[in-house]
C-alpha cells in the first residue's frame, strides 16, 4: 500500500503526503507549489483560465490532455507529468505556442492567455498535421476569451501548429517517458485515516473490496460532476475513492455483443469508436462539454451520476445499451434503460461499482439518429437530447428505440410512441404523424431555467419528425446545415 500520491512535474518526482482528499489541484498548483500562472475564474470547469495538461503513458505513445485544474482533485494527477503554464518557457525562450500569442497580438488583459495557451500547448503535442480551422475552434471549445476575439488567437494556434512539433518536450520524450514508467505501479493507494481518506485502488478485487468496506464513500472518476459538489456546492466529500488507477477499466474492447467500454474509459477515448457506430453519435461527442472535460469525464461517470439531461444515456439506450456492475455479491447485468428509476435514483445497490457498458452495433435496416439541442453550440449541457434507432424492413417501421434526455426525471425511452410508430411507412409521414403526438403522453418534460416544459416538447416532437423524415427521404434529400449526411457512406 503506498500512501503518496507521485507525479512528475519539472523533471522531478513530486510525492504528495497527508493531503486533504478535498483538495484540487488547482489550489495545490497555487497555493503549495506557488505555480500562480494557471488563473482560477470560473471554479466549475466552463472558462478554461485554469487549463493544465496532463502527460500520461498509453502503451508506449504518451499522450497530452488538457484538463481543468479547478475541478481536477490533486490525487487525480498519480503517475502522470502536470505541466502548466510556468513549465513551457525554456530558459529565457518562450515556447512555440506562446512566441506566436505574442507574434499575433492574441492576448489583451490576458486572464485567459494562461489556460489558452494550454489548449494549443497540448493541441501542438498532438503531431497531427495540419491542423485545420475546425480543429483549433474544437480545442478551444472549453477557453473563453471576453476580450481579445477569437480571429488572432486562432491565427496564433495556425501558426504555431504549421509545422511538426519540435520543442524541448520532444526533445526529452524519452526520459520522461522512462520517469513516468519509474512512478507507475500497482500498488494500492491510501493517503489518510479510515474517517477521511483519498483512495486509489490498483486493481478491480481490491477496489470492490474497499468500497465494501466502505459504502459511504464517493466514487470518483474523471470528477467533471463530484468537482462541481466542492468548488460550488461547498461539500465536504470525507471519502473519496477515485477509479483512475483500477486496471482494466479503461479497455475498449470490440466483442460480440458489441462494443464494450470499459467504465473508467474517458469521453475523449470513446469519442472516436462511438463515432464509428454512427456520425451522429461522433456529433454529440465532439459537442460534449470541452477537450478538458471530454480529457477528465467518464463514459462510467456520464451513466452513474444518472443525470436526466446527460448526452450519453439516451443516445445509449436508445442502441439498447446494456451495463455490466460489480460488487463482493458478484457481477450483474442490465439493460440501460432499466438502470434510472427515478430523479436522482439508479439501480445500483451499496458498494456496486459500473465496470462497463456494452454497446450493440447497427445491424443490417436499423437506422440511428442523435440531435443535442442546446442554448450554445459548444461546451453547454443539453435541453434536450433525441436519440432514436428505427429498424425499416420493405419501407415499413418493424422496430423502433426512441429515448430522450431533458424531457423527464431520468432518462427515458417513449413506450407509448414507440408501439405507435410500428408498421406505419417510413416515407409517409401520414402514417406516423400520429406517433409523434403520443409524445405528449410519454413524458412530462422539466420546466427549468435550460427550457420550459413546452419548448421541450415542442422540440421532442420537431426532433424525431426529422429523424423520421430523413431516414424516410431519398438520400441526396439535403436535411443538415452542415451537411455530413451527404459524406455519409
Ligand atoms: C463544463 C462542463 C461541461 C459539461 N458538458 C456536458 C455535456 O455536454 N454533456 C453531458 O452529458 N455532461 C456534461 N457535463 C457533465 C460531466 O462532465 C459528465 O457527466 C461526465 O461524463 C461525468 O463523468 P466523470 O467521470 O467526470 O464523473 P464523476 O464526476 O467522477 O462522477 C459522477 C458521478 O458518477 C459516480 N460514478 C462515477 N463512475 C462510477 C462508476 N464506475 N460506478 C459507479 N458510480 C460511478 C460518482 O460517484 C458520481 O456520483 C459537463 C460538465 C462540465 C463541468
Ligand atoms: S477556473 Fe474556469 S474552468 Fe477552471
Ligand atoms: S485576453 Fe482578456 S479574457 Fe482573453
Amino acid at each position: 500500500m503506498r500512501q503518496t500520491v507521485r507525479y512528475l512535474r519539472r523533471g522531478s518526482v513530486v510525492s504528495l503526503e497527508g493531503i486533504d482528499p478535498n483538495l484540487t489541484l488547482l489550489d495545490h498548483l497555487r497555493i503549495d507549489c506557488r505555480a500562480t500562472g494557471t488563473k482560477e475564474g470560473c471554479n466549475e470547469g466552463d472558462c478554461g483560465a485554469c487549463t493544465v495538461v496532463l502527460a500520461r503513458r498509453r502503451g508506449d505513445d504518451l499522450v497530452y490532455m488538457p484538463v481543468n485544474a479547478c475541478i481536477l482533485l490533486a490525487g487525480q494527477v498519480d503517475g502522470a507529468e502536470v505541466i502548466t503554464v510556468d513549465d513551457l518557457a525554456d530558459g529565457g525562450a518562450l515556447h512555440p505556442v506562446q512566441q506566436a500569442m505574442v507574434d499575433h497580438h492574441a492576448s489583451q488583459c490576458g486572464f485567459c492567455t494562461p489556460g489558452i495557451v494550454m489548449s494549443l500547448f497540448a493541441l501542438y503535442q498532438d503531431g497531427a498535421r495540419p491542423v485545420e480551422r475546425q480543429a483549433i475552434v474544437d480545442q478551444l471549445a472549453g477557453n473563453l476569451c471576453r476580450c481579445t476575439g477569437y480571429r488572432p488567437i486562432i491565427d496564433a494556434a495556425k501558426a504555431a501548429c504549421a509545422g511538426r512539433p519540435a520543442d524541448r518536450f520532444c526533445a526529452g520524450r524519452e526520459a520522461r517517458l522512462a520517469a513516468l514508467a519509474e512512478i507507475s505501479d500497482s500498488e494500492d493507494v491510501f493517503l489518510g485515516t479510515e474517517a477521511r481518506f483519498f483512495a486509489a485502488p490498483a486493481s478491480l478485487e481490491s477496489l470492490i473490496a474497499l468500497y465494501a468496506a466502505h459504502p459511504d464513500a464517493r466514487l470518483v472518476a474523471g470528477a467533471t460532476d463530484v468537482g462541481l459538489w466542492l468548488t460550488k456546492k461547498l461539500d465536504d466529500i470525507p471519502k473519496l475513492i477515485w477509479l483512475g488507477r483500477v486496471a482494466g477499466l479503461d479497455a475498449i474492447v470490440h466483442g460480440d455483443g458489441g462494443l464494450v467500454i470499459g467504465a473508467t474509459v474517458t469521453l475523449d477515448q470513446a469519442a472516436p469508436a462511438l463515432g464509428a457506430l454512427d456520425p451522429d453519435l461522433g456529433e454529440v461527442m465532439r459537442r460534449f462539454g470541452s477537450t478538458q472535460v471530454r480529457s477528465s469525464g467518464t463514459v462510467g461517470g456520464n451513466i452513474a451520476n444518472g443525470s436526466p439531461i446527460g448526452d450519453l444515456a439516451p443516445c445509449l439506450i436508445a442502441l439498447d445499451s446494456t451495463m455490466t456492475l460489480r460488487s463482493l455479491a458478484g457481477e450483474r447485468r442490465m439493460p440501460l434503460a432499466d438502470f434510472f428509476i427515478g430523479y436522482g435514483r439508479q439501480n445500483r445497490a451499496a458498494g456496486e461499482v459500473l465496470t462497463a457498458v456494452t454497446v450493440p452495433a447497427l445491424v443490417e435496416g436499423q437506422h440511428f439518429r442523435a440531435f443535442k439541442v442546446s442554448k450554445r453550440f459548444d461546451e453547454d449541457i443539453s435541453a434536450v437530447m433525441g436519440a432514436f434507432r428505427i429498424a425499416v424492413a420493405d419501407g415499413r417501421i418493424t422496430g423502433a428505440r426512441v429515448a430522450f434526455g431533458g424531457m423527464a426525471a431520468t432518462p427515458k425511452r417513449a413506450a407509448a410512441t414507440e408501439r405507435c410508430l410500428l408498421g406505419a411507412r417510413i416515407d409517409d409521414p401520414a402514417t406516423w404523424e400520429g406517433a409523434i403526438d403520443m409524445l405528449g403522453s410519454d413524458y412530462q418534460p422539466l420546466d427549468d431555467m435550460r427550457a420550459s416544459a413546452a419548448y421541450r416538447l415542442a422540440t421532442a416532437r420537431a426532433l424525431l419528425e426529422k429523424a423520421l423524415f430523413e431516414i424516410g427521404a431519398a438520400p441526396s434529400t439535403l436535411t443538415r446545415i452542415i451537411g455530413h449526411r451527404e459524406a455519409r457512406p
